[in-house]
């Protein structure tokens, strides 16, 4: 059977207040994560989940991750002149893993939102949406392949999920799902969900967590909704519509996921990235092994 999912969207139209003064000019989607930015591992995850035409929904300030995903000459020619074999290739390969499209959206109006920017371009076919925030270390078995292969087995929507303990749940979307036979016993059917609801209100632990499969009938349906938690477009309720429909599962993907928006997940997602590569990690592990922890870390500045 031939991919039925092509396109992949990148809400990523955010200001990136969490991250001042570092992102008053840079997009937080080009923060570096070691030495790649943000965006790059969701667009890297995207192909590796077979699709081929990535669509960024970018916002005032964002042209920065239009270049880097263009061919830089200059760069090219002068590392070919220097004889700098690798580098030109990692500098080739940023500019021709993907055929990337923008679409701007021109007022922060959600979520939910910046997805119905990308109507257009996505078209009348099942898509995937990649919140670049949200990084996903799922060696093997990229999470967005892993809602792919769901969804050629469904046909249906399908949301990337995972079980978040306590208060925390209500920084998320949260699922009111059945588990579903086979799949591992990590497929729901979901048959409501709540943007952030409050703890109490909280209908399960399941998280919403940035991997989405969607139908293209969500775009009516963001078309409907009314601005919810936050006074913004959230994708959330107009899933929450789509219910009245159309199925719509949640998976528990297998892989880690690092919250890259926020100042903590970011500096985990750093060392645990820079831990887990060839030619960094056995020197950095030595390196936190010599620190005296017990004396570090209680924040002075
Ligand atoms: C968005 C979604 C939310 C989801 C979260 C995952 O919220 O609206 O449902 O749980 O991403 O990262 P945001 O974090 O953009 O406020």
């Amino acid at each position: 059977m031939s991919q039925t999912i092509r396109k992949a969207v990148f809400p990523a139209a955010g200001l990136g207040t969490r991250f001042l003064p570092a992102t008053k000019v840079m997009p937080k989607e080009m923060l570096p994560v070691v030495d790649k930015p943000i965006i790059q591992y969701g667009v890297e995850e995207a192909i590796a989940s077979g699709c081929d035409e990535v669509i960024i929904v970018t916002g005032r300030g964002k042209v920065l991750m239009e270049d880097h995903f263009d061919i830089s000459f200059e760069l090219e020619h002068s590392l070919a002149q220097r004889n700098k074999p690798g580098l030109l290739k990692t500098a080739q390969l940023v500019a021709r893993m993907a055929h990337v499209s923008t679409v701007r959206q021109k007022e922060p109006l959600g979520l939910g939102h910046a997805v119905l920017m990308a109507k257009r371009l996505v078209g009348n076919e099942p898509f995937g949406v990649i919140l670049p925030d949200d990084l996903v270390d799922s060696p093997g078995n990229p999470c967005l392949k892993q809602l792919i292969d769901v969804f050629e087995e469904k046909h249906a929507s399908v949301i990337a999920t995972q079980i978040v303990e306590g208060k925390a749940i209500s920084a998320y979307g949260v699922l009111d799902a059945k588990p579903v036979p086979g799949f591992n016993g990590r497929l729901y059917e979901i048959s409501d969900m709540v943007e952030k609801p409050k703890f109490e209100d909280a209908p399960s632990n399941l998280a919403i967590i940035g991997r989405y499969v969607l139908t293209p009938r969500i775009f009516e349906m963001i078309e409907t909704i009314k601005p919810g938690a936050g006074g913004e477009l959230q994708l959330t309720d107009a899933l929450r519509m789509l219910l009245q429909h159309e199925k719509i599962y949640g998976y528990v993907f297998e892989g880690k996921r690092h919250d890259a928006g926020d100042k903590l997940g970011f500096l985990k997602a750093t060392v645990e990235y820079a831990l887990e590569r060839e030619d960094l990690g056995p020197d950095f592990l030595e390196y936190l092994k010599s620190l005296d922890l017990n004396h570090m870390g209680r924040g002075k500045k």
